[in-house]
């Protein structure tokens, strides 16, 4: 009997601490999302629905590397705290479950909805047909949609697939779906290789093309994916349009990245009012960043891949691979005659500080999640510097010579590989005589938010064991005031 007893509690002392070290495992992000296990990409169907944020992703639940793609499924009542929840979307005989978006189909255009008083989630996706695309043929990838009666528990997949057929393009994915007030239709826009096209319907079922563009317009060092449109105003209420297009790889530092666009758009045409190439993330580690649909008001909330498709299936984590960046709000600015979008960290995060903020001096010491901010007058050259006792560090920085921010992350630990241990720069946009930062940290990754997030870099780190330092280089004295930092709650305690 003793020893049944002892058994029993080996086996509650070996089951606490195994329930313990999921989610605490090394490089385990702490304040962002990241799958229990196994491997994730793009954030995909984003929508808000009775109060709770839904997240979905692709998603291959055999293998830490990418593979047959499944919509993985995740939920929150603030953007911070995620449960995961059962896979939503299974590969089906029409293909793989490629990325999409998902809409509140309010009111009604679908029929999906056969009982008073439910409503349908309805998500729109590209299934791709890994068959076909082996035989060479060109129309492997079509749009499906499924729905859900049940506030996005569980999906049906809709009998007519696929709702919009392939011309013959081989890259034809990707669709991000909402609802025009102004032309009363539902309007999807899709990535087609170097361009996006915009279709319209009454019921998310029959599509017609109405338009396109961007075959010479932005970035074209690569393919264009995940699209995302929406209206956004201004401090003065207002609105243009902005368009979203990720691309891979032709990033502003080599892979994959997101670019985007202002302007207008009739319901057919997408006429830009911004000119070259604009990037909502110039580090090399957030990708396929859309936003949440049926926020309400002028709310956007962008989240992106924290990964690059250089690298991503190396990276060294187990048993998962792959995170995604902090939320962002998108909000506009004006800096000189132009418009700018910044992508802000949601004000969510705020939950997250341990107690309010300490001003410091450095070095300081630090423990993962932190969060630090700063700002000084007189333009120098600094290095807010992380590092540990095994000699690891990485660097985010300014140089005020070629006015550039930057992240080196040289010698941050374990090698990424000898193309991607290097120094990753970004241009400072604002005009501003203060030069004000904000620097998350979190177990694999840092953000950096310069300018009132008008410049933001995100990177991907691997110390060999945590960083638990943090200075500035050349010296404090060089930052004037306001050096603010703060440990953050993770999100799995
Ligand atoms: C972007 C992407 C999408 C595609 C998905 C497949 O990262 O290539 O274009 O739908 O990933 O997993």
């Amino acid at each position: 009997m003793k020893n049944i007893g002892l058994v029993f509690g080996l086996v509650t002392v070996v089951a606490f601490v195994q329930a313990q070290d999921v989610y605490h495992e090394r490089w385990r992000p702490q304040i962002h999302f990241s799958p229990k296990a196994h491997w994730m990409n793009d954030p995909n169907g984003m929508v808000y629905f009775k109060g709770i944020y839904h997240l979905f992703f692709q998603y291959y639940p055999d293998s830490s590397v990418w593979g047959p793609m499944h919509w993985g499924h995740a939920v929150s009542t603030d953007l911070m705290h995620w449960e995961e929840q059962p896979i939503a979307l299974y590969p089906d005989s029409l293909g793989y479950i490629f990325s999409g978006s998902a809409v509140v189909d309010e009111r009604n255009t679908s029929g999906f909805a056969t009982k008073p008083g439910d409503t349908a989630l309805v998500a729109i996706y590209t299934q791709h047909d890994p068959v076909g695309a082996a035989q060479g043929r060109k129309d492997f990838q079509n749009q499906s949609i499924a729905y859900s009666l049940d506030n996005g528990k569980t999906w049906v997949k809709y009998a007519g697939n696929p709702v919009l057929r392939n011309p013959g393009e081989t890259d034809f994915r990707d669709p991000k779906v909402f609802w025009n007030a102004a032309g009363r239709e539902w309007i999807m826009v899709l990535a087609v290789k170097d361009h996006v096209e915009f279709y319209g319907s009454p019921d998310l079922k029959a599509w017609r093309k109405k338009g396109e563009f961007g075959k010479d317009k932005g970035a074209h060092g690569g393919v264009w994916e995940c699209p995302d449109l929406f209206p956004i105003s201004d401090d003065h209420g207002h609105s243009t349009w902005m368009l979203i297009v990720n691309i891979n790889p032709g990033g502003p530092n080599g892979g994959s990245a997101t670019q985007y666009f202002l302007g207008d758009f009739d319901g057919r045409k997408f006429v830009p009012s911004t000119a070259g190439v604009r990037w909502l993330d110039y580090g090399p580690d957030e990708y396929a960043g859309v936003t949440w649909s049926n926020l309400g008001g002028d709310r956007r909330v962008f989240l992106g891949w924290m990964s690059n498709w250089l690298y991503g299936q190396r990276m060294p984590t187990a048993p998962w691979r792959s995170a995604n960046t902090l939320p962002r709000d998108l909000q506009l600015e004006q800096v000189g005659d132009s418009l700018y979008v910044k992508s802000i960290p949601v004000g969510e995060l705020n939950q997250l500080a341990s107690r309010p903020a300490q001003n410091r001096k450095f070095p300081a010491s630090i423990s993962k999640p932190a969060e630090i901010r700063f700002h000084t007058t007189n333009h120098t050259s600094f290095g807010l510097v992380f590092f540990n006792a095994a000699g690891d560090s990485v660097v985010v920085g300014y140089d005020e010579a070629d006015r550039r921010y930057y992240i080196d992350r040289r010698h941050a630990g374990v090698s990424m590989g000898p193309d991607f241990d290097r120094i990753y720069t970004a241009p400072r946009i604002s005009q501003d005589s203060l030069i004000r930062c904000t620097v998350f940290l979190d177990a694999s990754s840092v953000e950096l938010y310069a300018d009132g997030c008008l410049t933001v870099m995100t990177a991907l780190v691997f110390p060999t064991q945590p960083y638990n330092r943090v200075t500035l280089r050349p010296k404090y004295a060089h930052i004037a005031e306001g050096v603010s930092l703060q440990q953050l709650m993770d999100i799995h305690n």
